[in-house]
């Protein structure tokens, strides 16, 4: 018998890469999802890797009648909990659906998982919790703080499980806190699809470089970085689900709230993420630079010494790979998949 694990918002960009993971480490992915920010291409793309049909039930993690149905008839050991939303502009317009799904939807899950004697989570958190930190890189003991309600989600859900942890002592959860994933899985059959203009450095770029879109905007070129631009920790999205599989392993012996950063520990500007991106594809990525974004800091990368001693993880895949594999998802699906939903 396989052990089961229910993923939340598996038909995502993340999460569909976290069911690959998982069958590719011999455990049984159940999928709830209710197309929010997806559809059945990712299930159908994950059926064309594994060969098999992914379990899926569509429904809302607000839904808590819907819930009770999947852990009764499911015998789930572990929750990763990728479903949200995550467009901090967005959740500047529209704050109170963010808390809805974000906290709200968090809040039905974990109760769910209590009526059902589940105790123990894998939950989506991000580098966004450290907010404009100074000091970098940041370690999981830096200060938290939020700069957009997308953050204050992050961070009141990751309150809530504190909480949790401290009521109960058999709960376990590996808040993870993600820093900026791209790439996609080799196949080029799953990846990232945002829908309308991407708000995110690697989905416009990948549009650039196909022509659908002109020129990047970058925004800044005088932080005091190494060539004025913004620099973050880009994680292929390969590399971060593993950290998820990894995080399993370590709750079945650890109990309470573990803080995580999933980050490669390297600072890497726009500018050579533009320039890496050239070199993969062989297409001229033009740009322009800009004002600043506001609310953007100058630089955002993790210390992954805490991943590396508590999962004995760590992100190996390179900068040129992340790049080759937008590339290669971006030529044969987003673009056709763009194009379906214009
Ligand atoms: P995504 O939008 O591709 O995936 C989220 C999935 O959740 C979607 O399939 C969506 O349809 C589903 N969903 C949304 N609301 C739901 C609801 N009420 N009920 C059921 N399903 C619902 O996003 P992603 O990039 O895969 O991100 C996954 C998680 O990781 C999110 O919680 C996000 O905040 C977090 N995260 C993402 C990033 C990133 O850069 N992508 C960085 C840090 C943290
Ligand atoms: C953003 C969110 C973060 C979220 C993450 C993934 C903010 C402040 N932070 O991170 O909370 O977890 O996305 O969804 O929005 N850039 C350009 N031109 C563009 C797009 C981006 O120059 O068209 C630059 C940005 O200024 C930044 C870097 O590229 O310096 C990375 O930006 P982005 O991909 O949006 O990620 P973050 O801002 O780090």
């Amino acid at each position: 018998m396989k052990e089961t694990i229910l993923v939340t918002g598996g038909a995502g960009y993340i999460g569909s890469h976290a069911c690959l993971a998982l069958a590719e480490a011999g455990y049984e992915a159940v999928i709830i999802d209710n197309f929010a920010n997806s559809d059945r291409s990712s299930l159908d793309a994950l059926q064309l890797i594994t060969g098999a049909a992914p379990i899926f039930l569509e429904g809302d993690i607000r839904d808590a009648a819907f819930l009770d149905s999947v852990f009764a008839r499911f015998r789930i050991s572990t929750v990763m909990h990728f479903a949200g939303l995550k467009a901090v502009g967005e959740s500047v317009a529209i704050p109170l659906e963010y808390y809805e799904v974000n906290v709200g939807g968090t809040l039905e899950v974990l109760k769910a998982m209590q009526r059902a004697g589940v105790r123990s989570i894998i939950f989506s958190s991000s580098a966004t919790v450290y907010g404009d930190c100074k000091v970098q890189p940041v370690t999981e003991a830096s200060p938290r703080s939020a700069t957009n309600p997308y953050g204050q989600t992050k961070l009141v859900v990751e309150y809530m499980l504190e909480d949790l942890c401290g009521s109960d002592p058999e709960f376990g959860v590996a808040s993870l806190r993600y820093f900026n994933p791209v790439g996609a899985h080799k196949s080029g059959v799953i990846g990232e699809n945002p829908r309308g203009v991407p708000a995110n450095l690697m989905p416009f770029v990948a549009q650039v470089a196909t022509g659908q879109r002109p020129y990047l905007n970058v925004f800044g070129s005088d932080y005091e970085t190494v060539d004025g631009t913004g620099v973050r920790d880009f994680i292929h999205v390969v590399d971060l689900v593993e950290g998820h599989v990894a995080a399993l392993k370590y709750l079945k012996s650890h109990k309470g709230f573990t803080p995580i950063n999933l980050g490669v520990g390297r600072g890497v500007s726009v500018l050579e993420m533009v320039a890496a991106f050239e070199a993969v594809s062989g297409r001229k990525v033009e740009y322009r630079l800009c004002d600043r974004r506001p609310g953007d800091v100058a630089a955002s990368y993790a210390d992954p010494a805490n991943a590396n001693a508590l999962l004995g993880w760590r992100a190996v895949r390179s900068v040129e790979e992340m790049c080759a594999d937008t590339w290669r998802w971006q030529q044969h699906h987003a673009a056709r998949n763009a194009a379906a939903q214009a």
